[in-house]
């Protein structure tokens, strides 16, 4: 269960198949910027070979957590460690109206746990560099982000030990963003 800062709570689980048309539909109500930012393209429609790929996962190299607002898959993270590696490379997506709700940084706490657990030690990401929210997430979790290369597109990478550093972190920014009058 994820709460969102307006208090909601939604279901997450991890992806199956038969999620299939609940990821398109999910995709048809994403912005074009989402889209781009996800997707680095204006790829408005999945090819059912993209949405086979996206829905069937292995649950130990690769695993998608999907969230949920009752029947409508709202949110999508996701890992896919590089073969024979111990990094796995991660992505987000969140419908635009829940943006800046949390979402973000619960499914990457939640994906690290899980690939650690499965023998993942880090995880990199590629974002645009004007991608601030996607940045903000990932060093708001506390864990030891390093950027890889810095250029239109940024590379970042850390460790994902579940260290006491980390935890701390996260329940720091926790308590800031519950503040009264906090952003
Ligand atoms: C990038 C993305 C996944 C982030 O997801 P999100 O659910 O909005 O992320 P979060 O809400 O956890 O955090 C983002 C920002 O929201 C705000 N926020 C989140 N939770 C908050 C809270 N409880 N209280 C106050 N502010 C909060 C913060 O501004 C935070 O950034 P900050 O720490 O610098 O202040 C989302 O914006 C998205 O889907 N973007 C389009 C796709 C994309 O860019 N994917 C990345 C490619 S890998």
């Amino acid at each position: 269960m994820v709460t969102t800062r307006d208090g909601r709570a939604l279901a997450v689980r991890p992806i199956l198949p038969s999620d299939a048309g609940r990821l398109v539909a999910f995709h048809h109500r994403l912005s074009a910027d989402s889209i781009y930012r996800r997707y680095f393209s204006l790829h408005t429609e999945l090819s059912d070979a993209e949405v086979a790929h996206l829905t069937t996962v292995d649950y130990v190299d690769r695993l998608a957590l999907v969230v949920f607002d009752g029947e409508e898959l709202v949110a999508v993270g996701r890992f896919d460690r590089y073969p024979h590696s111990t990094t796995a490379e991660v992505a987000f997506v969140v419908l635009d109206t829940l943006q800046h709700q949390g979402v973000g940084l619960a499914l990457l706490e939640r994906l690290a746990a899980a690939a650690w657990a499965r023998g993942v030690e880090e995880f990199s990401a590629s974002t645009l560099a004007t991608n601030r929210d996607m940045l903000a997430v990932f060093y708001d979790s506390g864990f030891p982000v390093e950027v890889v290369h810095d250029l239109e597109e940024v590379e970042v990478r850390f460790a994902i030990e579940p260290t006491a550093a980390a935890r701390a972190r996260r329940a720091e920014r926790r308590d800031r963003s519950r503040a009264p009058g906090s952003p």
